[in-house]
């Protein structure tokens, strides 16, 4: 097989991003820039995330999970915590998140801390899912090896009939993490490859420095 990909060229040229026009806070930029996303309408999944962990294995891997939640003080999620990156986060914490909203040409990367949110917050998440999906958490044991699709559709079956008309409470192994941020770049396309980056690092006194980065 041999496809060339060498003639897929774009020119970014929606929006711009200025020093000068920036907030102290990332975040604040965060919800600027994730409003505008999601008013764009051009997007199916904004909240759909990449979130990379080093493995027990030593290498770096990355999958999409849906950001659920975002404060100042971070970015939820919510998954297995017995997963494959819910192990390699218990080994090393240190992740990174990306969202690329191509409409808008724009990229940002978070790196930051994971770490379980509180079993109260998890427990209200949870609460709120549909039945299907609450059923789905209980049934999959996420990132292990299956024997094959039906055992699972199986597994599926028999906790629909063992928790009819019963209340489905949160399983230990699941629920949320919040990444607290460390460094958060913004990236925004621009003419002729000189993309805007600015890039927030957290100092030691807890304030953001900002730093314009060479495309
Ligand atoms: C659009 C989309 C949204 C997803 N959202 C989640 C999610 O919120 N939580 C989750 O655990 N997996 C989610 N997944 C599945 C993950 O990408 C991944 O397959 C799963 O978490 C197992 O990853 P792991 O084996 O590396 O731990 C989503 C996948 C896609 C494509």
């Amino acid at each position: 097989m041999d496809k060339d990909l060498g003639n897929y060229r774009k020119s970014y040229e929606k929006n711009e991003l200025l020093e000068s026009n920036v907030p102290e806070n990332p975040l604040e930029l965060f919800q600027k820039w994730f409003y505008e996303v999601e008013n764009s309408g051009g997007v199916d999944e904004a909240n759909a995330m990449t979130i990379s962990t080093i493995g027990l294995d030593n290498f770096p891997k990355s999958r999409i999970v849906l950001l659920k939640k975002y404060t100042y003080e971070g970015f939820i999620f919510y998954t297995n915590y017995n997963s494959e990156k819910g192990k390699a986060i218990s080994q090393n914490p240190n992740v990174c998140l990306s969202f690329f909203w191509p409409n808008m040409e724009r990229q940002i990367i978070i790196k930051g801390k994971a770490e379980k949110i509180a079993a109260n917050l998890s427990d209200g998440y949870f609460e709120s899912r549909p039945l299907g999906s609450k059923l789905g958490a209980i049934a999959s044991n996420q990132s292990e090896i299956i024997a094959s699709k039906e055992v699972l559709e199986q597994k599926l079956k028999i906790l629909e009939t063992q928790y009819e008309g019963k209340e489905v409470l949160r399983p230990e192994n699941w629920g949320g993490y919040i990444v607290k941020p460390v460094s958060i770049e913004f990236w925004q396309g621009r003419p002729n490859r000189l993309h805007d980056r600015i890039r927030y690092s957290l100092r030691d006194d807890y304030n953001w420095s900002i730093d314009r980065l060479s495309p």
